[in-house]
């Protein structure tokens, strides 16, 4: 075990800051019956005394997570699919008003938002390498190239398609640890005036709902206002917008564009201000996290103890890529859950990754109502709880962990 490491962005010194201990992958769904022994790493997150950059200890292999079998569909929610509807139409509108506009998008899964542009009669590219989520997007109309972005394959995209005005990735460019490589492409497809747009969970909301299950291997990066400016000014870029967003729990949409190219909106100071005055990117600050997420852990498991003891039914709601990091790390099994109920047909039948709670369709979850529901996909709380309003009706209760334990 390693507290120190080297940062991915800067090469600088990384300080680990908190230890998950061994965690198996976090859409690893396993079969039943099979015997396959799981892959486990350590998952633990530090932060770079040079750059700031908050990012994991280890990293897993991508093949190893993104492939053909790779199970989040981003079209599960409502919400999610008229977010990217509006993203799309924002573009169409903004950036992509020249004569001929061409947008790429890195990480477009089941073509949520290219749809849209594919709708509108727009030249884009979806850079998806996990092929079943891929497949989906192209029985969209959605023009897709089933590979890993990178300088490489950025090139690939340029001498097929031309320069990009839009480079996209929504919950994506968090996911790549290789940002070298990743600029270098971007900096290659981009037309002179383009711009490198990316929306992932903010550090500022982790830390201050203690969402500590945003933490698991497909998310390296965990980047504020400052990591990120300092990452863009380093590969030739600056960051000139900031726009927050209700998304996954809190996100912060980047704009990049070229060294000189735009003038940044007031937004990009405004947040390194605030950024600034509640010392975010502060040790301090990640430690009194640290501690914040171990308190968490010990309500949320006396509390699931306390009602199995009760004689209590309590099932899971959505089978989150988070929910690994909360199973695994408070140690929560099907003795605590009975099963997850989930959307997705990916997840369905299979049991998570680690914990092994199993995984039912929405039917199952009323057939009989249990009598409290662990809201794992609590980043659609407003959706979930209005289509679930029966449950609550029938005297099912809601148990939250973010930003603190709590029955509803
Ligand atoms: N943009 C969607 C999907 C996010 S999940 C949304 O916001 O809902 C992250 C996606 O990034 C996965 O579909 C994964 O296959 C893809 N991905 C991971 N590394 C990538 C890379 N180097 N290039 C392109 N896509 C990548
Ligand atoms: P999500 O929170 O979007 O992402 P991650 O896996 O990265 O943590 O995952 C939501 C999961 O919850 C997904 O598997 C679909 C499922 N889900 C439901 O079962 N019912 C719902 O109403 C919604 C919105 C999601
Ligand atoms: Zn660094």
């Amino acid at each position: 075990m390693s507290l120190s490491g080297t940062c991915r962005v800067c090469a600088g010194s990384v300080r680990e800051f908190f230890d998950f201990g061994r965690q198996p992958l976090s859409d690893a769904f396993v079969e039943p019956g099979d015997t396959r022994e799981e892959f486990f790493f350590r998952l633990a997150v530090g932060r770079c005394d040079a750059c700031t950059m908050v990012q994991l200890m280890e990293e897993v292999p991508r093949e190893r997570m993104f492939h053909d079998g790779y199970p989040y569909l981003s079209s599960g929610s409502a919400v999610m699919r008229a977010h990217f509807e509006a993203v799309a139409e924002r573009f169409l509108a903004t950036e992509l008003t020249g004569p001929d506009p061409f947008i790429v998008e890195v990480g477009c899964n089941d073509g949520v938002m290219l749809e849209t542009i594919a709708k509108a009669g727009v030249r884009h590219l979806g850079v998806e390498p996990s092929g079943g989520t891929a497949d989906l997007a192209a029985a969209k109309g959605v023009q897709v190239r089933k590979v890993f972005f990178e300088h490489a394959t950025a090139l690939e995209v340029l001498r097929d398609h031309g320069h990009a005005d839009v480079v996209y990735m929504a919950n994506t460019f968090c996911h790549i640890p290789y940002v070298e490589s990743i600029f270098a492409g971007v900096s290659a497809l981009l037309t002179d005036n383009g711009v490198f747009v990316f929306e992932d969970p903010y550090l500022g909301d982790i830390v201050r709902r203690t969402s500590f299950d945003q933490i698991y291997d497909e998310h390296f990066y965990y980047f504020s206002g400052l990591s990120v400016q300092r990452m863009a000014q380093r590969f030739g870029f600056d960051l000139v917008d900031v726009e927050p967003l209700p998304t996954h729990g809190g996100e912060i949409r980047y704009t990049l564009a070229r060294s000189g190219a735009r003038t940044p909106t007031p937004a990009v100071a405004e947040l390194l201000d605030r950024e600034r005055e509640t010392g975010l990117s502060e040790p301090g600050t990640l430690t009194r996290f640290a501690g914040d997420v171990a308190r968490v852990r010990d309500e949320l498991i006396g509390l699931l103890r306390d009602l199995r003891d009760r004689g209590k039914r309590v099932v899971g709601y959505g089978a989150t890529a988070k929910s690994a990091t909360v199973t695994n790390f408070c140690g929560i099994g099907p003795d605590l859950v009975e099963f997850v109920s989930d959307t997705s047909p990916t997840k369905q039948g299979r049991l998570t990754p680690g914990a092994h709670l199993p995984v039912r369709p929405p039917e199952a979850f009323a057939d009989p109502y249990p009598d409290y529901a662990l809201l794992f996909a609590w980043n659609h709380a407003e959706e979930i709880m209005a289509k679930e309003r029966a449950f609550r009706e029938a005297g099912g209760k809601w148990i939250l962990y973010v930003p603190e334990v709590r029955v509803l």
